[in-house]
């Protein structure tokens, strides 16, 4: 192994960035050669890479957004072009590919792993939605962005004794929802997994309103349904509920502490492990420990949200 790429792609997510310096300084310190490649697999099928050393990764750890910045690259599901970009890797001696995103970027990195390039993928995504890893790069950010926002909108919810339904990101997962939910108190939680019974939250809202709650917060993951809908759904019932659709600004700000934790963890196992050998897995963790799992396995499974933890929010707030 003496030379390696860096990319990020897909959606970008609070500690890519601390991601790539992780990787670049790591590599540097086992005497590799590392080149980032820009905009994800754009870089790839447009050769757009640069070399990076140390100083191209400082005073980076801090920051949201990717400085390599990311794309979404549909090029890159053609086989003609998978084909080439893996043959302009080795014809550029490069040795090896680290992959940080989320579930579509990793089917790139399998991509390049069948077409004989060694291929790790760093799990980097707000969703938290990767079989293989218990947390992923940027969920932990994007989580306590959404509690900050819930908590000032409780305060207007509470001056006006309104209902507010808050939508959130997740795509097909909902775990920003519960794990904001619950650290919020939210008195209903809208999962992709659990369905939308709209009888159930107003329910909900009827007997916080006998026992004397004057508000309430409604946060709905946008993979089970949108605030909007959820909000006309309530005017069936007669209930008023304004909506907050909280978007992009969950993926933005500096990455929490934890998240630059786990991205210099993640960042830094990659590289260990084309060094030693092991390719054409993802690097994550389970607990404090650093786990491996083959790419075929991370994009063909899906990771379970404990519907406990659910069962336990509404209990809570009830
Ligand atoms: P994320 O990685 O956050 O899930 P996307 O699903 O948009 O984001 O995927 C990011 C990029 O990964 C895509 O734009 C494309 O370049 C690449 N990609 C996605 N799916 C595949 C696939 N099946 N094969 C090869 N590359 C893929
Ligand atoms: O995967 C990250 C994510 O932010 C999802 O939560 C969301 O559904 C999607 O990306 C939004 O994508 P875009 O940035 O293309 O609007």
């Amino acid at each position: 192994m003496r030379r390696i790429v860096v990319l990020t792609s897909g959606g970008d997510a609070p500690g890519m960035n601390a991601a790539v310096r992780a990787v670049v300084r790591r590599a540097l310190h086992a005497g590799l050669e590392v080149w980032g490649a820009r905009r994800g697999y754009w870089g790839l099928v447009r050769w757009d890479v640069q070399p990076m050393d140390a100083s191209s990764v400082a005073d980076i750890i801090h920051r949201g957004g990717t400085v390599l910045h990311t794309g979404r690259c549909e090029a890159f599901l053609d086989a003609t072009v998978q084909e080439r970009a893996a043959r302009r890797l080795k014809e550029e001696g490069v040795d090896g590919v680290v992959v940080i995103g989320g579930d579509g970027s990793l089917r790139g990195a399998l991509a390049l792993e069948a077409r004989g390039v060694a291929a790790v993928g760093v799990p980097g995504t707000i969703d938290n939605d990767l079989y293989g890893t218990e947390r992923t790069i940027g969920f932990d950010s994007a989580v306590n962005t959404v509690v900050q926002a819930i908590d000032k909108i409780r305060d207007t919810a509470t001056a006006h004794e309104r209902t507010f339904v808050v939508e959130v990101m997740g795509r097909q997962a909902g775990f920003i929802a519960l794990h904001a939910g619950l650290a919020d108190g939210a008195e209903s939680i809208i999962l992709p997994e659990v369905g939308f019974e709209v009888e159930g939250v107003v329910e909900r809202l009827r007997r916080g309103r006998e026992r004397g709650k004057l508000y309430s917060i409604i946060v709905v993951a946008e993979g089970a349904a949108s605030g909007y809908d959820v909000a006309r759904r309530l005017a069936e019932y007669g209930i008023e509920a304004r909506v907050t659709v909280l978007g992009h600004v969950q993926r933005g700000g500096s990455p929490s502490a934890y998240d630059r934790w786990l991205a210099a963890r993640l960042g830094a196992a990659a590289v260990d492990a084309l060094v030693a050998g092991r390719h054409g897995m993802m690097v994550g963790v389970r607990g404090e420990a650093i786990v491996e799992t083959p790419l075929e396995q991370v994009v063909a499974a899906r990771p379970a949200l404990d519907r406990s933890i659910w069962e336990l929010a509404q209990v809570l707030s009830s």
